[in-house]
């Protein structure tokens, strides 16, 4: 189970130094804007995932005054994560004091969740949004997974550089075209099995927070359903050298979100939205659960925004039976600190100027 003990962030954003020891369960983090709240979420969540989820480059996050950032977590069973971000020399991440090359092995330590102002993206994004969210949840039930995925990724750059040849070389593509339609299968299949697992929790989790009436959620897997990923592959050998680029394949994957005949995104309210995300994400981490007893954490940036308060305790309470960890921020501490129960062990910190006092 991934609890976070202890927690140091040292110039990333506003947040010169910060030292804290989060609750097993519930912590709030809350202050005035500009204070520094999601700058810490941001931590948190680049620890696990590497990235940021407000900038494109990890390099915006270091404080503007500085030339390196620090983050640094200590787990339960003794595991350590820390993360160094420097302009000059690029980032060294280090698990269990041992260097890492690829963020795999934290990621699974760390299997994290954010609920967020970007969240309807989801609905309303590019179907690459559709596919990490789907991809989150079979890395951390599928070890295999992520290594296809990679080298996958690979196959399609080298097919996508031979298409652009002035002289396709068709005995090189025939080679790539095998072995990405071997793992564009297995990723395929994997996600398919996914999804099939992840439906009917869904099912359940959603009426917790919302009724939405024929709602049709499928999965799309980036060809012809009646076909091999090897004859997609050479149906569209065309099209592809017309484009440069390979049209069919697990990269062009997706979920389809509908209502009736409409996207959910056309239809629904921004509060509805925002239900049926957290639903969707909830459902994920139910899953991960059910499947591996690993329960994750949950960063929840603003939870107040386009929701009542009747709506903030539903999600509140759905959080709460995951028995996860969960860092979630607010303005006003009342909004939130009422949303649990009274035998959660919640921590509370205010955040006022890149410095933190624990209550
Ligand atoms: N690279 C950086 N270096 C230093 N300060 C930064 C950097 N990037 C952003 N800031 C500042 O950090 C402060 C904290 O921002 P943050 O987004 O964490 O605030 P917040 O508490 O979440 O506010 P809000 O309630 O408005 O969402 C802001 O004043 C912001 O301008
Ligand atoms: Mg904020």
């Amino acid at each position: 189970m991934a609890t976070i003990r202890r927690l140091d962030v040292l110039r990333v954003r506003n947040l010169s130094e910060i030292q804290i020891r989060p609750a097993d369960r519930v912590n709030i983090i809350y202050g005035n804007n500009g204070s520094g709240k999601t700058s810490l979420l941001e931590a948190i969540y680049m620890l696990g995932l590497g990235r940021s989820f407000r900038s494109a480059k990890l390099e915006a996050v270091i404080d503007t005054k500085a030339d390196d950032c620090v983050i640094f977590a200590e787990l339960d069973a003794g595991v350590s994560v820390g993360l160094n971000k420097s302009r000059k020399q690029g980032h060294v991440l280090k698990l269990l004091g041992e260097r890492q090359k690829s963020w795999v092995d934290t990621a699974r330590h760390l299997p994290m969740q954010i609920i967020n102002s970007d969240s309807f993206s989801l609905l309303e994004g590019s179907p690459k949004i559709r596919r990490r969210f789907l991809d989150w949840g079979v890395f951390h039930v599928e070890h295999d997974f992520a290594l296809a995925w990679r080298k996958a990724n690979k196959c399609l750059t080298q097919r996508n550089l031979l298409l652009k040849q002035k002289r396709l070389d068709t005995s090189q593509l025939a080679a790539w075209d095998s072995e990405f339609s071997l793992l564009g299968t297995q990723i395929d299949e994997q996600r398919k099995a996914y999804i099939d697992k992840f439906l009917p929790i869904l099912n359940d989790a959603l009426p917790r927070l919302i009724e939405i009436p024929d709602l049709r959620i499928s999965y799309e897997r980036g060809w012809d359903s009646n076909t091999s990923l090897a004859q997609a592959l050479d149906s569209s050998l065309e099209r592809d050298i017309r484009y440069g680029a390979t049209q069919v394949g697990p990269h062009r994957a997706d979920i389809s979100i509908k209502i009736g005949r409409n996207a959910a995104a056309d239809v629904l309210s921004r509060g509805q939205q925002k239900l049926l995300v957290s639903a969707m994400k909830i459902a994920q981490s139910q899953l991960l659960y059910k499947l591996t007893e690993e329960k994750g954490v949950y960063l929840i940036d603003d939870l107040p925004s386009e929701l009542d308060s009747e709506n903030r305790i539903l999600i509140c309470r759905l959080l709460e039976e995951l028995g996860c960890q969960i860092f979630i921020s607010c303005v006003d501490i009342k909004e939130i600190e009422k949303c649990w129960s009274t035998d959660v062990s919640t921590g509370k910190f205010h955040v006022e100027h890149g410095k933190i006092t624990t209550l």
